[in-house]
């Protein structure tokens, strides 16, 4: 990795303002200066890499309007039942969910309103196109920080998405793009057999054992000096949860002993989330937080909703 100093990720794109993983939320980090676009990826019904966070599409999508009763018995409907077609024929909203009275609500009620703008949903290769042209007609070298959503459970549904997401690398010139690549997986067998086909620098994401991500993944041995030791065999960083490098004391936020375990073991450090709107327990502020992550516990890099906000405290440093 080049850059130098820490580097902002933007975290769905500049999705604290657009509406998460729209083109125009991707325009907007890359205007306010990311060095890195995040694109979580799930696939459709044949097969093609689309930019999506949820597996399911009701989340971010009028699809219930347009294609009612094409749910799974669960309620739900997902990206992998419906085929490049009738994905684009969605239109893309803020994240919002069904509230006690059965209306639909904003989960950031302070950011772009449900009932405003056009946005569709995007393919891997339309995101990588927009970001490649508009490193050239801007001069940057902003990069991909791509997310293999669930590859378990595509895999259950007869599907292999790390295939398809290397593929769109390939057929787009970025399959060895090392400088300007991250791929990231909370699956670690997942990694580990990307090792074998690909340079790209890899991100373990660390969450937690009872948040049900798929498969019985153990995140609290990760942590461990032998955890860490076994993700350096095969990745380049972890993506640890904010409260996983930082807890709240009352001297205030204080550094956990992830990160310098971490980089005893040679892995780059980029957390997720920072959200001004819902800052973890003990942060008063954008502020305070971003200071207690790369002053206190010298993370190299962060997942931000507010890119613009990440990148002026940087350059105040
Ligand atoms: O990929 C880093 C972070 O985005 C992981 O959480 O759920 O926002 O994809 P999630
Ligand atoms: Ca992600």
């Amino acid at each position: 990795m080049s850059k130098s100093g820490p580097i902002v990720i933007a975290h769905r794109g500049a999705s604290g303002y657009l509406p998460e993983h729209s083109l125009e939320s991707k325009a907007m980090a890359h205007a306010m200066g990311a060095d890195f676009l995040e694109q979580d990826v799930v696939l459709t019904s044949d097969g093609v890499p689309i930019v999506l966070h949820d597996i399911h599409l009701d989340s971010t999508t009028n699809v219930a309007r347009l294609f009612p009763g094409r749910a799974r018995e669960d309620g739900r409907y997902y990206a992998l039942d419906f085929n490049l077609q009738e994905i684009k024929a969605l239109s893309l909203h803020e994240r919002s969910f069904t509230n006690d009275s059965g209306e639909e609500q904003a989960f950031y009620p302070r950011r772009f309103p449900l009932d405003q703008g056009s946005f569709r949903l995007p393919t891997l290769k339309e995101e990588i196109s927009l970001i490649h042209g508009l490193n050239l007609s801007r001069e940057k070298k902003a990069g991909l920080y791509v997310e293999l959503k669930s590859p378990l459970w595509h895999q259950q549904q007869g599907y292999d998405i790390a295939t398809a997401v290397l593929g769109a690398l390939a057929e787009t010139g970025y399959a060895t793009k090392v400088d300007q690549v991250f791929l990231q997986c909370f699956n670690d067998q997942t990694l580990i057999a990307l090792r074998e086909v690909t340079p790209l620098p890899l991100i373990q994401l660390i969450g937690e054992n009872d948040w049900g991500e798929e498969g019985e993944i153990d995140y609290e041995a990760m942590q461990t000096a032998a955890g860490l030791a076994r993700i350096a065999n095969y990745a380049q960083g972890i993506g640890p949860w904010i409260p996983q490098v930082l807890t709240h004391r009352d001297s205030g936020l204080e550094p956990t002993p992830l990160t310098a375990l971490a980089h005893e073991h040679g892995l780059q450090v980029h957390p997720y989330t920072l959200r001004i709107d819902e800052l973890p327990e003990g942060a008063e502020n954008a502020a305070e937080l971003h200071q207690a992550l790369f002053e206190k516990a010298g993370v190299d890099g962060l997942f931000t909703d507010f890119p613009d906000i990440t990148r002026r405290y940087l350059q105040a440093r």
